[in-house]
């Protein structure tokens, strides 16, 4: 049996561990782990379900009740580790990234407690339901704009004219970013997933790094210009007026790193999440003509799309003390991937889990937010966008199918998960509101459209314009 060797942190206590074969071949990057990471722990979660991963150095966490174990107890499992970059950086991708000045530090992902409760109970106000209502209104204009550009030509990539978009589009209005700001900011976010998460070549560590130094420099003058009048509108206003009164808990350098962290929170993340769920729902199509039926299921079928098809598929934590997950000892120093994707498909906690429901009881305990202290943030923002976009699309475009034969690409890394296309196609001629147009220039049809316009109506569903 092959035996590996981790050091504990502070490199006293040596552990010389016997791995299984399966353990000791298991690699994040490989293709089965890439293509779905529910599948490829499939045999750990039965065998195996704590695991030490030589060649990640990381403990493999894959049962439901262990994952949630490791996220509800942030100070055994400290999240200091989220953003740290699994490939280190050679010194002279280092070097790009101090000639911008780069000096990420921690935020609110990777902060510990006490402090990082304290800074999330003064941020959080923003993210609240009652407080999104406001946003619904201008978030559905900006969807039937982009829908708007592409539903005459009956065929389209989702991701690259629609998806990828509006989650940047709707985070920096969040934040309060204007407008000429964010367009040099959108072009370095994807930068980061790589950077983070990936494994990418030395030479391309030094492109990333170029891109990441200058993501950040140009966030660092966007929030320069914002802390100069800090009256404006939006979240990171509101951050820097609680740095002005509460410094000690808002740092300046949680600003400064938080101005670029959020965007990388917000937009790769809900991207993916709505692109996995329209994949998925169109290749249910029964799911999907329930929901055309009734979108009154959007919210559910969307907490299932999230457990079957999560965009965030794993996480991670660092052992702050000897510890215990799952029977299996964790030493001080330990890192932990915790597998979102394989909990949310655990027999244990999922009935048939392999199965897509979007009426299943308890789709809305998947872990692809997170769970305890840490949960996302802007899981409502995100429910919004999603919820918004299906609507749109179910009303205007409910005829699309998936193009046949496509192939689907994936960024190589541990933690983002989703296609970077994703085509579609339909027949323009069918598009309910150009039927309903030459319904309504044709008198002998009239009446009858005027009897399903009224049960249109009733479910509050009318078209564009309409009340
Ligand atoms: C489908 C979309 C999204 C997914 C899957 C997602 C997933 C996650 C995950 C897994 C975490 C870590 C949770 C933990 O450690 O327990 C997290 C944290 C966070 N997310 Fe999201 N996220 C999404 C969208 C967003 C959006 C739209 C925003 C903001 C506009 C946002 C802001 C945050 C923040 C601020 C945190 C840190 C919370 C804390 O540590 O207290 N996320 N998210």
């Amino acid at each position: 049996m092959p035996f590996s060797t981790i050091t504990g942190v502070r490199g006293i206590i040596a552990y010389r561990l016997p791995s299984l074969p399966e353990a000791a071949e298991f690699d994040p990057f490989d293709v089965p782990y890439q293509l779905d990471p529910a599948e490829a722990l499939r045999w750990f979660r039965e065998q195996e379900p704590v695991f030490y991963s030589p060649k990640l150095d990381y403990w493999v966490v894959s049962r439901y009740e262990d994952v949630k174990a490791v996220f509800r107890d942030n100070v055994t499992f400290s999240p200091s580790i989220a953003l740290e970059k699994l490939t280190p950086a050679p010194p002279e991708a280092t070097k790009i990234l101090e000639g911008y000045g780069f000096a990420m530090r921690r935020t609110m992902v990777n902060e510990d407690e006490p402090d990082h409760m304290e800074r999330r109970r003064l941020l959080m106000d923003a993210f609240l339901p009652e407080n999104l209502e406001k946003h619904e209104a201008w978030v559905r204009e900006l969807v039937r704009d982009y829908m708007d550009r592409f539903i005459d030509k009956g065929r389209a990539d989702l991701v690259g004219e629609m998806f990828r978009e509006i989650p940047m589009t709707v985070a920096l209005r969040f934040l309060g970013v204007p407008n000429e700001d964010a367009k040099e900011l959108r072009k370095f976010s994807v930068a980061h997933t790589l950077n983070t998460w990936g494994r990418p070549s030395p030479e391309q560590q030094l492109q990333i790094a170029e891109d990441v130094g200058q993501f950040w420099k140009t966030a660092q003058t966007i929030l320069d210009r914002m802390c100069a009048d800090p009256s404006g509108e939006g979240w990171m206003y509101d951050s820097i007026r609680m740095h002005n009164r509460h410094p000690d808990i808002v740092p300046e350098s949680y600003l400064r790193s938080m101005m670029m962290a959020i965007l990388v929170a917000a937009h790769e993340t809900t991207a993916f999440a709505t692109t996995n769920a329209f994949r998925t729902l169109l290749s249910n199509r029964k799911s999907w003509n329930d929901i055309c039926e009734n979108p009154a299921l959007i919210p559910s079928a969307i907490e299932e799309c999230l457990r079957a098809a999560g965009s965030v598929v794993a996480w991670r934590r660092i052992a702050t003390e000897d510890t215990l997950v799952g029977g299996k000892k964790i030493p001080k120093g330990g890192k932990l991937l915790i597998v979102q994707a394989s909990a949310n498909r655990d027999p244990r906690h999922f009935e048939n889990p392999d199965e897509f429901d979007i009426y299943r009881h308890n789709s809305a305990e998947h872990f692809t937010f997170g769970y305890g202290a840490h949960q996302c943030m802007g899981k409502n923002i995100a429910r919004m966008e999603m919820r918004i976009i299906l609507d749109e699309f179910v009303r205007r475009l409910p005829h699309i199918d998936l193009v046949e034969d496509q192939s689907f690409e994936y960024l190589p890394n541990t933690s983002f998960r989703g296609p970077t296309s994703l085509w579609v196609e339909w027949e323009p001629a069918q598009n309910p509101e150009r039927r309903h147009h030459a319904v309504l220039e044709n008198p002998t049809l009239f009446s009858y459209w005027r009897t399903y316009q009224g049960g249109y109506r009733a479910s509050g569903r009318g078209c564009r314009g309409e009340t």
